[in-house]
C-alpha cells in the first residue's frame, strides 16, 4: 500500500536513528545494550573491593580482616550490653543450632537446600553464617553473597534487620537493591535484592562475575522469576566452580528442589520460636458463644474439591454449597436473627467484613496488647474495610488505633510504615495483601486474621487470556500468614474459614510459570541469549504448556520484539530492560521516541496500578457523569491523562484531595500513579531513551492523535472492530467474535464512535467478553503502528503492512508520520 518512495524514506530514517542511538549509548555500533548504564543502575557492589594483601603474614591478615569488617564503633557496639543481648538472641534461634551442619554442607556441596518453620532464622541468620565463616577463613573481602527475595518489602526490611543485628549501618557490609532504590557501598558483601533485580543483572553479567554465593529465599513460592533463576543457575553452576547456591524454603516441598539439583542435601531446621494458637471459623464462632456443627458431608466435598483441582469453578461452587449447608444446619437457634445474619453468614465467595470488625473489636477490647495483621485479597477489599473501620467508634479512633495498609502498588516508604513502633495504648492494625505474607517481621505483631484468599493470576492458553481472580490460598500460604505472628512473642491466628476448607486447600499453589502468560519471561530469555526458548523451558523445574510458550513467541513477533527467526530485535532489547509488561514498555519506548512521553507515562502508570475512577454502586450515575467530563476523544486512556493533569495542578495548589472528591477519583491511586511516573522516567533515563531536556521527549505531548497512535502501538494486537448498524454498535475481535464494552468505559456511553477500531489493554470473560479500558483509533494508526495484521474477508486474506514503524523514529519523524498518515488516509478513502 505504501508507495516505494515512502518505504525508502521510512527505511532511511530508521537506519539513521538507530545508528545514532546505539553510538550515543555505548560508543560501539553493534552493542545493542547500553552496558555501562545498566551496570550503573544495578551496579555490581563487589566490583571495586580490595583483595586481602597476598604476601602478608596471618597476623597481618587478621588485622586487615578486623579493619575491613569491623569499625571501632561496631566493635564497641558488639561488646556493649545491647550487642551482647543481640548475640544471645541470635544464638537462641533454632537455626543457630544447625549452624555447623549448614556451613559444613555448603562447603561440601554446590547446592544446599535449607528448610524450616517460619521464624526459625533462615532468612536473617543463614546469610550471616556464610559471611562470618568466610571472614573467619580470610575470604571475607572476596566473598559476595546475593540473597534474593520474592518482594521488595522483604528485601528492604530483611537487610535492615541484619544490619541492626550486626550493629552496622545499612549499606556497609549489608545492602539492598530493589527497583530504582537501594543502599549499598563499595564494601557491601551481602546484597539483598528481588529476584527481578538479579535477572536484570544477568543481562549484563551472565556469569555473575565475582559472586560467591547466591541464596534464594522462599523458593517454595515458585514465582516466574524464581523458577527461571533456578533453571539458569542449574546451567551456570558447572561453568562457575567457585559459585554456591543455597535454596531456602518452607518445610512443605523441599524435596522437589533437591531432586531438580541431582539430590542436593536438604538441611531441616527443627523447632519453632514461639507458639501460635490457631483458630478456624468454627472455633471463632465458638468463642463468640456460637456453635457450628460441621456436617460430615463437607469432608466429601473437600475430597471432591481436591480431586477437581484443575477445574476451579466446579470446586468453588461445590465447596460453597457444602459450607452453606453446614451453616444452615448449625445450631444457633438461641441467638437473635440479626446477629446470626451478620456474623454467621459465611459465603465462601466474599469476605465477611462484619466478622472481621467484630474480631478486631474483641481483640482491641479484651486481649493483651499487640499489633494485628489482616490479610485481605486486594486493594478494593482493603479500602472498603478501612472505610468501614474508620467509621467505627473504637477502631476509627486515632488515639486508640493506628490503621495502616500495605499493598504492592504503594511506594516503599509508605509500605515501611507498618514496621514503625506505636505509642503504648495505641494498637496497630495493618490491612495487607499477600505481599506481607513471607519474610517480614513486624516486631509488635501478635494477632493475624486471614481471610483465606488472594488474587491469583491464571492464564488460559487456549484463549490466550490472562485473568486475575480471588481464589483460595494454599496450605503453605496459610502457614506463612500464620507465621507472621509468633515471631517475637507467642501469637494467635484466626483463619476466617472452617477447618474442612483448609484441609481441602492445595498443599502449595500451582507454580506461576504454569499459570501466567510467558511473554516477559521469553523476552528475558532471548536477551540473555539462552538459545531456543522452548528448549530452555523444557529444562525448567516444571515446563509450561507448549501452547503457552508458542503464544508468547507469536505475540513477541507480532509486537516486533522478535523477528521471524525468533531473534531479539532492537525494540525487543529495550523492552527486556524495562520492568513492566512488554506492551506497556512499548508504549513508553514509542512515546519517548515520538516525543510525546508525558501522557504515556500517565497511561502506563495507570495501567500498572488500579483504575483511579471510583464507581460506588449507590451513586454510580454521578460517578459516571464525572468521568464523562474527561472523556471527549473516545478514549479511557486519554480520559485518565486529563484527570491526572487536572489533579496535578490541583495538587500543586494543595487542592488535590478536593479535586479527587469532586471527580470521584481515588487520591491514593493518583499518588501511586504520580510516583510510578517518576520511577518509569528514571528507568527510561537509565537506558538512555530520555535525557534531561523535556523538549526532546515532550515536544508533541499535546498531540492527542499521536498519543492515540502510540497507545495503539502498545496495545496491538488487542484490537476490536467497530461497526455501526441501525443506531447500535457492534464490536468484534478476531478471537472472540462479538464483544462488549465494560460499563465504566467512556466509550460505552456513546453509541456513535467515529473510528473504525478500538484498542484495549484487558478483556475479561464473565458470560460474554467485556473490554475494560479502550481507545478509538483510525485505519492509518492501526496500519502504521499496529503490528502486521491479516484481515480476513470472503475473497481471502489481505495482508496489511502495519508495524512498519515499530522500530524507532526520531522526534522529527512525527512530522513524516503526519505526511504518511495524510497519504494513507487519502489512499484509504479512495478505495
Ligand atoms: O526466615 P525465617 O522465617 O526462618 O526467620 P527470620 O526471618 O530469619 O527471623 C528469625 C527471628 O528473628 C524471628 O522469629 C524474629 O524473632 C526475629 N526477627 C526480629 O525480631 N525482627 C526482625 N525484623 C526480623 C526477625
Ligand atoms: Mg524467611
Amino acid at each position: 500500500i505504501l508507495s516505494p518512495g515512502l518505504h525508502k524514506r521510512v527505511g532511511d530514517l530508521l537506519g539513521k536513528y538507530l545508528s545514532q542511538k546505539t553510538k550515543s549509548m555505548d560508543g560501539s555500533q553493534d552493542n545493542l545494550f547500553p552496558t555501562a548504564l545498566i551496570n550503573d543502575s544495578i551496579a555490581n557492589p563487589f566490583e571495586h573491593k580490595e583483595s586481602p594483601p597476598k604476601d602478608k603474614s596471618v597476623l597481618d591478615n587478621a588485622l586487615w580482616r578486623r579493619s575491613m569488617h569491623l569499625s571501632t564503633e561496631q566493635q564497641a557496639w558488639q561488646r556493649s550490653s545491647e550487642g551482647q543481648k543481640m548475640l544471645e538472641f541470635r544464638r537462641s534461634l533454632p537455626a543457630y543450632k544447625e549452624k555447623d551442619a549448614i556451613l559444613n554442607s555448603i562447603s561440601k556441596n554446590k547446592v544446599v537446600i535449607i528448610s524450616g518453620e517460619t521464624g526459625c532464622g533462615k532468612t536473617t541468620q543463614v546469610p550471616q553464617f556464610i559471611l562470618e565463616s568466610e571472614i573467619n577463613s580470610l575470604r571475607g573481602a572476596t566473598c559476595s553473597i546475593i540473597c534474593t527475595q520474592p518482594r521488595r518489602i522483604s528485601a528492604m526490611s530483611v537487610s535492615e534487620r541484619i544490619a541492626t543485628e550486626r550493629g552496622e549501618k545499612l549499606g556497609e557490609n549489608v545492602g539492598y537493591k530493589v527497583r530504582l532504590e537501594g543502599k549499598k557501598g563499595r564494601n557491601t558483601h551481602m546484597l539483598f535484592c528481588t529476584s527481578g533485580i538479579l535477572l536484570r543483572r544477568l543481562l549484563v553479567d551472565g556469569d555473575l562475575k565475582g559472586v560467591t554465593h547466591v541464596i534464594m529465599d522462599e523458593v517454595h513460592e515458585r514465582g516466574i522469576d524464581e523458577d527461571f533463576l533456578l533453571t539458569f543457575m542449574k546451567e551456570l553452576l558447572p561453568c562457575r566452580p567457585e559459585l554456591k547456591l543455597v535454596l531456602m524454603s518452607a518445610t512443605i516441598n523441599a524435596e522437589i528442589f533437591s531432586s531438580y539439583f541431582d539430590g542436593a542435601p536438604i538441611i531441616q531446621i527443627p523447632g519453632v520460636t514461639h507458639p501460635v494458637h490457631t483458630y478456624f471459623l468454627e472455633n471463632i464462632l465458638e468463642s463468640t458463644g456460637y456453635r457450628l456443627t460441621v456436617d460430615n458431608q463437607i469432608d466429601d466435598y473437600g475430597q471432591a474439591w481436591k480431586l477437581n483441582k484443575q477445574t476451579p469453578n466446579i470446586r468453588k461452587s461445590q465447596i460453597a454449597s457444602a459450607i452453606e449447608e453446614a451453616l444452615r444446619s448449625a445450631d444457633y437457634s438461641e441467638y437473635s436473627q440479626q446477629t446470626q445474619d451478620s456474623l454467621l453468614c459465611w459465603n465462601p465467595d466474599c469476605i465477611n467484613f462484619n466478622l472481621i470488625e467484630y474480631l478486631l473489636c474483641n481483640l482491641c477490647d479484651n486481649e493483651k496488647p499487640g499489633g494485628i495483621l489482616v490479610f485481605m485479597t486486594g486493594w478494593d477489599d482493603i479500602i472498603s474495610l478501612k472505610e468501614k473501620l474508620q467509621a467505627h467508634s473504637v477502631l476509627g479512633d486515632p488515639n486508640r488505633v493506628l490503621l495502616l495498609t500495605c499493598h504492592g502498588s504503594m511506594s516503599s516508604s509508605e509500605q515501611r510504615l507498618i514496621f514503625e513502633k506505636v505509642d503504648s495504648g495505641v494498637r496497630k492494625i495493618v490491612l495487607a495483601t499477600n505481599i506481607a505474607e513471607t519474610s517480614i517481621t513486624i516486631d509488635d505483631l501478635v494477632f493475624v486474621i486471614d481471610c483465606g484468599k488472594a488474587k491469583e493470576a491464571s492464564y488460559d492458553a487456549l484463549n490466550n487470556t490472562p485473568c486475575l481472580l480471588p481464589s483460595w490460598i494454599s496450605k503453605v500460604s496459610a502457614k506463612q500468614r500464620r507465621g507472621r505472628s509468633g515471631r517475637v512473642q507467642p501469637g494467635e491466628c484466626f483463619h476466617l474459614y472452617p477447618r474442612c476448607v483448609y484441609d481441602a486447600f492445595a498443599d502449595y499453589q500451582l507454580p506461576k510459570i504454569l499459570r501466567a502468560p510467558l511473554q516477559a519471561l521469553c523476552l528475558q530469555m532471548k536477551s540473555l541469549k539462552l538459545g531456543s526458548i522452548s528448549g530452555f523451558l523444557s529444562r525448567a523445574l516444571q515446563s509450561p504448556e507448549s501452547l503457552a510458550v508458542q503464544n508468547a513467541i507469536e505475540y513477541l513477533k507480532l509486537i516486533g520484539a522478535l523477528d521471524e527467526n525468533e531473534n531479539l530485535t532492537i525494540l525487543g532489547g529495550y523492552l527486556a530492560m524495562l520492568p513492566m509488561e512488554p506492551k506497556h514498555g512499548k508504549m513508553l519506548v514509542m512515546g519517548a521516541i515520538l516525543s510525546c512521553l508525558d501522557p504515556l507515562l500517565t497511561i502506563v502508570a495507570g495501567l500498572s496500578v488500579r483504575d483511579p475512577f471510583l464507581a460506588p454502586l449507590e451513586i454510580k450515575e454521578l460517578a459516571e457523569a464525572a468521568k464523562a467530563q474527561f472523556s471527549h476523544g473516545f478514549s479511557d486512556h486519554l480520559a485518565l491523562v486529563r484527570a491526572y493533569n487536572g489533579w496535578k495542578i490541583a495538587e500543586q495548589k494543595r487542592n488535590g484531595y478536593k479535586y479527587c472528591w469532586k471527580n470521584f477519583l481515588s487520591p491514593q491511586t493518583m499518588k501511586a500513579i504520580d510516583s510510578l511516573r517518576r520511577e518509569f522516567k528514571s528507568v527510561l533515563k537509565s537506558i538512555c531513551l530520555v535525557d534531561n531536556k523535556a523538549s526532546s521527549y515532550n515536544t508533541y505531548s499535546y498531540d492527542e492523535n499521536l498519543v492515540r497512535a502510540v497507545i495503539c502501538s502498545g496495545l496491538y494486537p488487542g484490537v476490536c472492530s467497530v461497526v455501526h448498524r441501525d443506531n447500535s454498535l457492534s464490536l468484534k475481535t478476531m478471537e472472540d467474535g462479538k464483544v462488549f464494552l465494560h460499563s465504566k468505559s467512556v466509550n460505552a456511553r456513546d453509541s456513535k464512535i467515529p473510528y473504525p477500531w478500538l484498542v484495549f489493554d484487558k478483556k475479561v470473560k464473565v458470560n460474554s467478553v467485556y473490554l475494560q479500558d479502550s481507545t478509538a483509533v483510525s485505519d492509518s494508526m492501526l496500519l502504521l503502528f499496529g503490528g502486521s495484521i491479516s484481515i480476513g474477508d470472503a475473497e481471502g486474506h489481505m495482508k496489511m503492512l502495519g508495524g512498519y514503524l515499530e522500530f524507532f523514529m526520531e522526534p522529527a519523524a512525527a512530522i513524516i508520520y503526519q505526511t504518511i498518515k495524510r497519504e494513507l488516509d487519502e489512499l484509504l478513502q479512495s478505495k
